[in-house]
């Protein structure tokens, strides 16, 4: 089965191979999907005779790969929206909210965090997200995290053991037990049903030694480090994930020139999540200090109830290029291939031939209205493997 979508209007491909800069845009183009994937994308006036069993006219509008959100927490019950309007008022976020969090996620049965996981995939599939990657985190027994983990790993390969999300109230004064049950019997129950391991390396939650004894830990279980590294404050995070080679270092809100210096000295991906900034009112990281300094950008949700309840990459965007200083075309980038580095994914973020054929069509002429119309739903259809999912 095959689709041509034809009459595109600007093509982004993320493949500078096949059009204008490093976003490879390709204006009049076509693309062709076959088998789940990308199977040819370039000038209308090329396309190869007779291809398509089925035409789709794209009547001049924007066609980009679907966004790959590299960061979210999806795995929770309950709402803290009065959280949120406390902090409107003047309250500042800390990671104490999460304990909230983790009550309602006990008390809910699993069914209802499928649910409530399946819906929160969904409503990000109709904003484009394609490729969604989720954290554990608010269950913090060796049975709740289990069930978190499994949870995600129903609904996405991408899934990241988060035992040390912070320390539960029943192991108040006794972090160190805490330590030993997420590196031992919970990384054991969580290690099998999980890719990633994840730490929150910052003020109310693990220091560096704890941090360094969990990413150990995870991955001597054959898990892959990522890290929460320097959101609230300064503090060892981002050189930790350097060390670790982690895939991403992720918000990196409050850095120093050595953090910066070391992230550009490896190939840890620097993740910026405005979504969190925005919804605690917070200062934004610096984004051109570390596009500068020629380290990878990804742009990725951080969808939590507590710190950044969206699902919406393309709001996202929208802050990064408006509050953050981020071109449009960085932006989409960092949304897109971004997030497919971050995520050490080759088959998705770009739609270069045989990429997984995970693709946006959206109501405007070009990705630029993504920054341009902050707020306005622009996704008209999007195809995931090649299969119409939205639209
Ligand atoms: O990424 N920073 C730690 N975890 C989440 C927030 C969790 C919460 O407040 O529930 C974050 O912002
Ligand atoms: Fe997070």
């Amino acid at each position: 089965m095959s689709v041509l979508i034809d009459r595109i209007g600007s093509l982004v491909t993320n493949d500078p191979a096949l059009g204008r800069g490093p976003l490879g845009v390709v204006e009049d183009a076509a693309l062709l999907l076959e088998d789940g994937v990308v199977a040819w994308a370039g000038p209308r006036t090329a396309v190869p005779e007779g291809a398509g069993d089925e035409r789709v006219d794209a009547g001049g509008r924007a066609v980009l790969p679907g966004f790959v959100d590299s960061h979210g927490h999806l795995v929770f019950a309950g709402d803290r929206a009065a959280e949120f309007a406390a902090r409107m008022s003047g309250e500042t976020y800390g990671a104490g909210g999460i304990a909230t969090t983790v009550a309602a996620t006990r008390e809910a049965s699993t069914d209802e965090l499928r649910r409530r996981t399946a819906a929160l995939v969904a409503e990000a599939l109709r904003s484009g997200t394609t490729t969604i990657e989720s954290k554990s985190g608010y269950g913090l027994t060796l049975d709740d995290e289990r069930r978190s983990v499994e949870v995600a790993a129903g609904l996405t390969p991408e899934v990241t053991f988060l035992g040390a999300h912070v320390v539960p109230p029943e192991f108040a004064g006794r972090a160190d037990d805490y330590v030993r049950l997420v590196c031992g019997e919970m990384l054991d129950a969580c290690a099998p049903h999980s890719r990633w391991i994840d730490v929150f390396c910052d003020r109310g939650a693990f220091d560096r030694e704890q941090t360094r004894e969990i990413l150990r830990a995870g991955v001597a279980r054959g898990l892959v480090p990522r890290l929460h590294a320097n959101q609230l404050q300064r503090g060892p995070g981002a050189r930790l994930a350097v060390e670790f080679d982690a895939a991403s270092a992720d918000h990196l809100t409050h850095l120093t020139d050595a953090d910066v210096d070391a992230l550009a000295g490896g190939r840890t991906v620097a993740t910026l999540l405005p979504g969190a900034e925005f919804s605690t009112r917070s200062p934004y990281p610096d984004a051109r200090r570390l596009l500068e300094a020629g380290i990878t950008v990804a742009l990725a949700t951080d969808c939590n109830p507590g710190s950044s309840f969206t699902t919406s990459m393309p709001f996202c965007v929208a802050i990064a290029v408006r509050d953050m200083h981020m071109t449009p075309d960085e932006a989409v980038w960092a949304a897109t291939a971004g997030g497919a580095q971050a995520l050490r994914r080759t088959d998705v973020g770009h739609l270069g031939v045989g990429a997984r054929a995970d693709v946006v069509l959206l109501d405007a002429p070009s990705h630029l209205h993504l920054a341009y119309r902050p707020g306005v739903q622009l996704v008209s259809a999007v195809w995931q493997a090649g299969v119409p999912v939205v639209g």
